[in-house]
């Protein structure tokens, strides 16, 4: 490992191509599911490895309900397995789970199983894992808009009064703001992830898909982010 590497505080995934690694290898759309899902765990404590303290997956999408009932079904019992088969392993890498997304329409064994890993793995410090299941960022804003209009109704907060700052304490996790957003498969498209914490993230696009992201793809994720200008906003250096 290259000890020069400077490594991003917080890296988003958004994992893409589990169907399509299935199809090619003529296989059922839940087998690229299984594969995904085994590679998030090593991606997981990769990151840690790496020394990323935050890494937000894109692991289900609200708009993600729109697929074949036996499709979700499949992701539904995916999630109730991490908690049941895996989360062991990343408490013994001191990770720390967190989730970001609506509960409802979550079925009740998935709350269940996201409430134990929360509260198990909640003074883990390594690093923070944010899974962001049942999530979109347009409805994150239209939560974060709802809790910040009620603290006004309720008299505790005066609209003068609200600053970026309150936005970010309204939003679903208090984590820092992404710095890298990697989405495999070769889709150059954002769909719904992290709107406002993307703001001045770099976005790269590996066509790999997420089955087949090895720790050498996410290492060479993390050289191409080094090779990067970050300006936010301001003159070239
Ligand atoms: C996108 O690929 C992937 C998903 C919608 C699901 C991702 C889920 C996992 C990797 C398993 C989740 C497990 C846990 C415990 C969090 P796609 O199906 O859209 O692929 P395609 O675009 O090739 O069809």
């Amino acid at each position: 490992m290259n000890e020069n590497l400077f490594i991003p505080t917080h890296v988003g995934i958004i994992v893409d191509g589990n169907g399509r690694w299935a199809q090619e290898r003529g296989l059922s759309r839940s087998k690229g599911h299984k594969a995904g899902f085994y590679r998030l765990k090593e991606v997981c404590i990769y990151a840690k490895e790496l020394g990323i303290k935050y890494l937000s997956l894109y692991v289900f999408s609200t708009e993600n309900f729109k697929r074949e009932k036996k499709e979700v079904d499949y992701l539904m019992n995916l999630f109730v397995k991490l908690y049941e088969e895996e989360f062991q392993e990343l408490m013994d890498n001191g990770i720390k789970v967190i989730f970001s997304g609506r509960r409802e329409p979550l079925p009740k064994k998935v709350l269940d199983a996201m409430d134990k890993i929360t509260e198990e793995s909640k003074n883990n410090s390594e690093a923070v894992v944010n899974f962001c299941l049942n999530y979109g960022g347009q409805t994150e804003m239209l939560d974060m808009t709802k809790k910040i209009v009620q603290q006004v109704i309720d008299g505790n907060l005066s609209v003068d009064d609200i600053t970026l700052d309150v936005l970010q304490d309204n939003l679903y996790q208090k984590i820092p703001p992404l710095d890298y957003v990697i989405r495999t498969s070769g889709e150059l498209r954002l769909s719904n992830f992290m709107l406002y914490q993307a703001s001045y993230a770099e976005f790269y696009f590996p066509k790999t898909y997420f089955p087949d992201f090895t720790k050498n793809d996410f290492y060479d994720a993390i050289v191409e982010f080094n090779r990067r200008n970050r300006r936010f906003g301001g003159n070239a250096s």
